[in-house]
């Protein structure tokens, strides 16, 4: 470490009225999306064209990122509710059938589910990856059990090899949420494309930024032509392959429309062309902020080590809390130590879904019931103490600074933040207010 980082590491905590660890300007060290003048002269050509709303630019979109992530197809929706909404309508699912969603995603990983009438089925998650655990996602496999969304967790791959043998054995069909983590690998393989379709939120806090945006992308013909048929009325004509959808031609299924609105077409065009390379940058500067960590009590880092894999655009990207090793000082303690520093740190994630009223006992639509009951052919209650990691790692993880540019200076005192506080946490014992009983929320805000 140099020295700059070690005086910052020893002076007095900056919550008892010392020196903060962070004092310079970060510049553009956090700042996301990058949007330059080829962003804008492409957004400002379609809006002066007046063509907002036709799809020209929108298809074009669709064929660079199909091209990109190396499937068939790719089709945008709205946003990535809609996307993975047209998707799950594409799997040809029937009312009823049960879809496995790992608990700890955000809401739209699994509540789309309940508008096709489906059965979302909360799972649990591995501690370290964050993301589904496969031996949760087993344990509840049923008769009913006819797909799962697996979502590769603030960046971090989920375990797609046991997860497809799994799925393969069980003939369930895979949904790759991969909002969190657009271009990123698994073992050599881009997420998205080990299932039989993938989706993604574009919207302007996500890696991969369109603006407010959604796409899916798959190799099957069927599952893309009745994702189109949901809500691309326009798109959705006589000539489609699928044939028992042609009758229907004209009108969405769905009785929704998806269409994208072109300046985020056009805005995906030009994010996509510079989206890898600014994802490696990305990816070395969160390593270093790591590397940087390595061995601080309390303070882990999570990232994935499996050969050829990466952490793709690192969005939402969290570190692991180890209260035991600080002799169980509070992540809110510790938190607010490390916001004192100038750090930036939010504890907590997203909330398990599987304890929220509205799986639990809303009547959403006047059945008389609530409703995920009602659509299920089974008993799927999901009490407190079913899904022990999902229910308690919010006191475990924090959403750390995001590391857009490798300005090594700059990110060795986002470091220092953390690292004082850790390396001084015997201070921060007394006092301590400890940890709420949930920490997180449903829809978790992360770094900007
Ligand atoms: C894991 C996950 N899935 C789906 C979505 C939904 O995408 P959108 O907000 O574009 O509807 C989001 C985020 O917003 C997300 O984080």
């Amino acid at each position: 470490m140099n020295t700059s980082v070690e005086t910052k590491t020893s002076s007095p905590l900056a919550f008892f009225g010392g020196p903060k660890a962070i004092q310079s300007d970060p510049k553009d060290l956090h700042n996301w999306p990058i949007i330059t003048e080829e962003d804008e002269k492409a957004v400002l050509e379609s809006l002066r064209a007046g063509n907002m709303s036709d799809w020209d630019i929108t298809v074009e979109f669709e064929k660079e990122f199909a091209a990109w992530q190396g499937t068939k197809h790719a089709l945008t929706y709205t946003n990535g509710t809609a996307a993975i909404l047209a998707t799950l309508f594409g799997f040809n699912l029937s009312a009823g059938d049960e879809v496995i969603v790992p608990s700890m995603t955000y809401w739209a990983s699994a509540l789309p589910a309940l508008s096709l009438g489906l059965v979302p089925v909360l799972a649990d998650i591995e501690a370290d990856s964050l993301c589904l655990d496969p031996d949760s996602f087993e344990t509840h496999i049923t008769e009913h059990t006819k797909a799962v969304v697996v979502v590769h967790t603030m960046g971090h791959p989920a375990d797609m090899d046991r997860i497809m043998a799994i799925a393969n054995k069980h003939d369930l069909k895979v949904l790759e949420d991969v909002s969190h983590a657009q271009g990123g690998l698994y073992k050599g393989k881009k997420l998205g494309t080990m299932g039989h379709a993938g989706a993604a939120s574009l919207m302007s806090g996500k890696s991969l930024v369109a603006g407010e945006a959604g796409v899916l992308w798959t190799n099957d013909q069927e599952i893309y032509d009745r994702a189109v048929a949901w809500g691309h009325y326009n798109r959705f004509t006589p000539d489609i392959t699928t044939e028992n959808l042609r009758h229907l031609a004209g009108l969405p299924i769905g009785g929704v429309k998806g269409r994208l609105v072109q300046l985020a077409s056009a805005l995906g065009r030009t994010q996509l062309r510079h989206y890898d390379e600014r994802c490696e940058e990305i990816r070395k500067s969160t390593n270093y902020f790591w590397d940087l960590l390595e061995g601080v009590p309390g303070l882990r880092a999570h990232r994935i080590q499996t050969e050829n894999s990466n952490m793709a655009g690192w969005y939402a990207a969290h570190g692991h809390y180890r209260t035991e090793e600080l002799e169980g000082l509070s992540l809110t303690r510790f938190a607010e130590a490390v916001k004192a520093e100038g750090g930036y740190i939010i504890p907590g994630c997203n909330l398990p879904l599987h304890l929220h009223p509205l799986l639990t006992e809303t009547d959403i639509y006047g059945h008389g019931s609530p409703t995920r009951q009602f659509f299920a052919r089974r008993d799927v209650t999901q009490p407190k103490g079913s899904l022990p990691v999902s229910e308690t790692i919010g006191a475990k993880v924090y959403n750390i600074p995001r590391l857009i540019r490798f300005y090594p200076e700059l990110i060795e005192e986002q470091a220092a933040a953390y690292r004082k506080v850790a390396v001084n946490y015997k201070e921060l014992l007394a006092d301590d207010p400890g940890d709420p009983e949930t920490l997180g929320a449903w829809s978790q805000t992360f770094a900007k």
